[in-house]
């Protein structure tokens, strides 16, 4: 007797219809001949059963803090910054900690169950960092969340930033974080990738940093991350986050920065929501996409994931958790719009941002743990395009979230009654 039996699923690899039969938390079987007698079956009605989704770039200490205390009037990365200093000295533990959860019910319901998530260290007291080493505690049976101990304000520019640091990785942050364009000089920058990268390298760390989320052409840390990478062996241990003046480096430094990235056995994280509004600011027109080079990035077998980065902050007015619009945006920002790109845009929230933050290869599979969800939708590209409702979020086995599949009753003559999204299926073998 199975605990839970979903029917009649497609796999995100194309394979079904199948039947996933699930145990004591993991999956018992896959197959299109699994004994049907479980405590409770859901009918998948051939839609898409897939991996839970993964954000590996949040900012969870500042999320729904939209118009604390002002808005953002020019929209740039570096207002938001200002705006967050003038902010940080209101926040309290109780309130941070009470906004990070409504923002996890929020993910939870969007079958996001894994989140990296920089909590600022650069001033003392390390409010965020207590709060959201609470929020950790609090959601892990159902959210997998990595802190990132992140000198917003920069680990030279800001004083006292590197202690702080160094403080909350004491206190139980996960990985070191960075923000080399924002030090002062280059100089300063790429000695923080070097100060960051050693410390992570001492303490057996990963390495996350904000890197070169910059118009500017001359903003080179990445060259510097890729190769500290390399001296002190990182590997897939390091993750260059945002990489957005790669869009504006010439064609040539790209030919020669892509190869050092791969070599280096780094991942990128691009955050396609926040970079297509925050970036091209100064720019009159034509004005920059600000995303670094997806594409070529892929070509040269680099793990690229896409994140969220905010919801409803300082630097950004809208996000709702989901990572099927950010992988939307990314289809259109990047752009790529080939079937196969479209397709790696969903394996990118799911499979990439695993791989990006060192967490088991979540692929479906007999044996391994009975996360999951159901979507409205037959493929992941179908998912893509309609931002597919989340049927059901299984984690462990339980149903943690269910929601309504989305189907429009209709009132006109002549026409059928209701009109569901995911009836409109894609033409075949294209
Ligand atoms: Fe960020």
């Amino acid at each position: 007797m199975f605990d839970l039996l979903i029917k009649e699923a497609y796999l995100p690899d194309g394979r079904g219809p199948v039947n996933i039969a699930i145990k004591d938390g993991k999956i018992a079987a896959i197959g299109q001949n699994t004994p049907d007698n479980a405590a409770e079956i859901i009918d998948a009605k051939g839609q898409l059963v897939s991996p839970p989704f993964v954000d590996p770039h949040f900012h969870m200490d500042a999320t729904l803090s939209l118009g604390l205390p002002r808005l953002n009037q020019s929209g740039t990365l570096l207002e938001g910054i200002a705006l967050w200093g003038e902010l940080k000295p209101m926040l309290t533990v109780e309130a941070v900690v009470e906004r990070a959860l409504r923002y996890c019910d929020l993910a939870v319901s969007q079958g996001l169950l894994s989140i990296r998530s920089h909590v600022d260290v650069s001033t003392a007291p390390l409010t965020g960092v207590e709060a959201l080493l609470e929020v950790r505690k609090t959601v892990a049976p159902y959210i997998d969340l990595q802190l990132v101990a992140f000198p917003q304000d920069g680990l030279f520019r800001a004083e006292g930033a590197e202690e702080n640091l160094m403080r909350a990785l004491d206190m139980g942050v996960d990985v070191v974080g960075g923000i080399p364009h924002f030090e002062r000089t280059m100089e300063d920058g790429a000695r923080s990738v070097k100060r960051l990268c050693e410390i992570a390298a001492d303490r057996g760390l990963r390495v996350d940093l904000h890197c070169d989320e910059s118009d500017d052409p001359m903003s080179r840390h990445v060259e510097t991350l890729a190769a500290e990478t390399t001296r002190l062996g990182l590997g897939g241990r390091v993750v260059a986050s945002h990489v957005s003046a790669m869009h504006s480096y010439d064609n040539y430094y790209a030919s020669k920065l892509i190869p050092l990235i791969a070599e280096s056995g780094m991942h990128v994280v691009p955050n396609p929501l926040i970079n297509i509004t925050l970036q091209g600011r100064s720019d009159t027109y034509p004005r920059r996409r600000g995303l670094t080079r997806v594409q070529e990035l892929r070509a040269a077998e680099v793990n690229v994931a896409f994140g969220q980065d905010c919801t409803m902050d300082p630097w950004y007015p809208l996000g709702s958790a989901d990572m099927l619009e950010v992988a939307h945006m990314g289809v259109h920002a990047v752009p790529m719009t080939s079937r196969e790109a479209m397709e790696w845009a969903f394996h990118s929230v799911t499979m990439g941002g695993a791989a990006a933050m060192g967490l088991p290869d979540p692929t479906l599979r007999e044996g391994g743990p009975a996360n999951m969800l159901l979507l409205q939708a037959r493929d992941p590209i179908e998912a893509v395009r309609l931002k597919a409702t989340r049927l059901a979020v299984i984690r462990g086995g339980k149903v943690l979230s269910r929601t309504a599949p989305r189907i429009a009753q209709l009132s006109l003559e002549g026409r059928p009654d209701s009109v569901n999204p995911a009836d409109y299926a894609p033409p075949q073998n294209t």
